[in-house]
């Protein structure tokens, strides 16, 4: 049985917690959050604290905070493996004196919605072969896809995964608007964005690029750039210009 400790209330925390719970070689001895009434509901399922000086002793805690947050916390563990879960931030920017890693969950986690850790990669990096060993335990006990992605790997990664999440989110923001500005439902795009995502697993992004920009269809790029706002514009110009150079 490893025993386990999360640092974090947050989206990728709570996910986490509720995934360890079910666990059954994984024990959560205990859960920290600064405001303690954030984790509250857990009381009788784990141990909780706001206290970081009296932290259980485990074989691994977590550190699930925010990025600018992970130096501060992670100087107050004084035992066992130390983790934290981001995707840009170094290994050796924790700065407990013992033994560090990572456990970065490449997905987007948002509290109120239900994830499959079935489904998510999970980039493990460790000091040593032994507790990336541990940390291969973890993830197996409650997902299946595992990496081995150092440090300076994980930060490019997160950058492509901004592209193609971050990015793209906003894409469909814009697709919104000019949908709700003309009473047209988004609703009616859907089919189109769930066939571009499935497309990339069948063939590269490169392949499966259509549109005016790939065609080079002039009339079309000049028409649609007259119904955009400045700032539309703007992006249609970039990605327009970008396609066809790529
Ligand atoms: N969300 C995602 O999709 C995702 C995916 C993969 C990895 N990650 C990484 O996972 C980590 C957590 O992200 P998240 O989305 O779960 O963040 P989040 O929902 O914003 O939660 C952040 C947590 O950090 C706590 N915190 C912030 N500053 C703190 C401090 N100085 N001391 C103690 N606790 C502090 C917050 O406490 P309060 O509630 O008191 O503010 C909260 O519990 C980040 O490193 C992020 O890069 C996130």
């Amino acid at each position: 049985m490893i025993t386990v400790a999360i640092i974090g209330s947050g989206n990728v925390a709570s996910h986490l917690t509720n995934a360890f719970l079910k666990a059954s070689d994984i024990r959560l001895v205990q859960v920290y959050a600064r405001n303690i009434e954030t984790i509250k509901h857990l009381e009788g399922k784990t141990s909780i604290s706001n206290h970081l000086e009296n932290l259980c002793a485990v074989d691994v805690t977590i550190i699930a905070v925010s990025d600018d947050a992970i130096q501060e916390v992670s100087a107050n563990i004084k035992q066992g493996l130390v983790v934290h879960t981001s995707g840009s931030v170094a290994m050796s920017a924790l700065q407990n004196s013992g033994r560090k890693g990572v456990f970065y969950a490449l997905q987007s986690f948002t509290k109120k919605q239900e994830i499959d850790f079935s489904t998510i990669p999970f980039c493990l990096e460790a000091e040593s072969v032994k507790d990336l060993q541990l940390l291969e335990s973890i993830t197996n006990s409650i997902g299946k896809s595992v990496y081995h992605i150092n440090s300076k790997q994980r930060k490019k990664l997160h950058l492509a995964a901004v592209f193609v999440n971050n990015f793209t989110n906003y894409m469909y923001s814009i697709g919104h608007s000019i949908c709700e500005e003309n009473e047209v439902p988004f609703k009616i795009l859907l089919p189109l964005i769930k066939e571009t995502a499935k497309k990339v697993t069948l063939i590269s992004p490169k392949e499966a690029q259509t549109g005016p920009a790939k065609r080079n269809d002039q009339e079309t790029i000049a028409a649609h750039l007259e119904n955009l706002n400045s700032q539309q514009q703007k992006i249609y110009t970039l990605l327009t210009k970008s396609i066809q150079e790529n």
